[in-house]
């Protein structure tokens, strides 16, 4: 998988060199990008943001140079006749209701007034070729450029959670570790990827290791049974048990 992510902080993504996708990069599973903004700008200080129209606190981030960062991935727009607008769609394709093999990238702004991540978002995502991630910061990015670029193709607004970010870094770092563990390869054993937390739509059960005894709390015996069948049926009680208390909005939605 491709991914680029432009922000005015590059350096955030240092830390995607460690771990599982540090390996994953070194073995050419994701292929990465990182883009300093700044480097889209024409003036002599590099401006990013600006005064909103209408007033308010803070700044918002100047649409040209998003334009000239997110054409340099995706490609500019070619020149068109305008009467013929039907027809003059670039490589970036689709909607956001597409399914994943619709091909050309999938451009994805973190903000908390877009959908929800969820696991199933990232495991749709996990299936793309092509992601790539403009991080906003400040009051947010002039509109303009998410209706630009959504005439032109697939682009989403995703919220890591109802809280308040000061950019979409954080957001994107998130986002990135959750969807490229889902990419075949990244983790060494695809079993462990089955039996976590959301992917049948319940919280995971409880695990333990040894020693037996620890401080006095003692592993379940069942889990010493040797029982396989009594196991499982433990394992599932604890993930029901553990949902109902901690995400009972969760239990309708999960599969049996
Ligand atoms: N940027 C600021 N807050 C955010 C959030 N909750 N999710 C995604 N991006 C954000």
């Amino acid at each position: 998988m491709r991914i680029d992510i432009v922000t005015i902080f590059p350096e955030f993504f240092d830390v995607l060199d460690l771990s599982l996708l540090g390996k994953a990069r070194q073995s050419g599973l994701i292929d990465l990008g990182v883009h300093n903004l700044r480097d889209s700008t024409h003036d002599r200080h590099h401006t990013v943001d600006d005064t909103p129209y209408g007033g308010g606190a803070g700044m918002v981030m100047k649409p040209e140079p998003w334009g000239n960062a997110l054409d340099a991935i995706l490609g500019a727009q070619p020149e068109s006749d305008p009467a013929d607008s039907a027809t003059t769609k670039t490589p970036i394709t689709g909607n956001a209701a597409d399914a994943p093999t619709d091909t050309g990238p999938i451009l994805i702004f973190p903000s908390p007034a877009g959908d929800q991540f969820t696991q199933a978002m990232a495991r749709e995502l996990s299936l793309e070729q092509h992601l790539v991630f403009g991080c906003g910061r400040y009051e947010g990015i002039d509109q303009r450029v998410v209706d630009h670029y959504s005439q032109r193709g697939r682009v989403r607004l995703v919220s890591l959670g109802d809280y308040v970010l000061n950019g979409g870094e954080v957001a994107v770092m998130a986002m990135i570790e959750a969807i490229g563990r889902l990419i075949p390869g990244v983790v060494g054993n695809p079993a462990s990827l089955v039996e976590e937390s959301h992917e049948d739509g319940l919280l995971e059960y409880p695990s333990y290791t040894k020693p037996a005894s620890w401080r006095g709390l003692d592993v379940p015996p069942v889990l010493r049974s040797g029982d396989h069948g009594a196991i499982s049926t433990w394992r599932r009680q604890q993930q029901i048990e553990r949902t109902e208390r901690v995400r009972p909005d969760l239990m309708p939605r999960r599969v049996s």
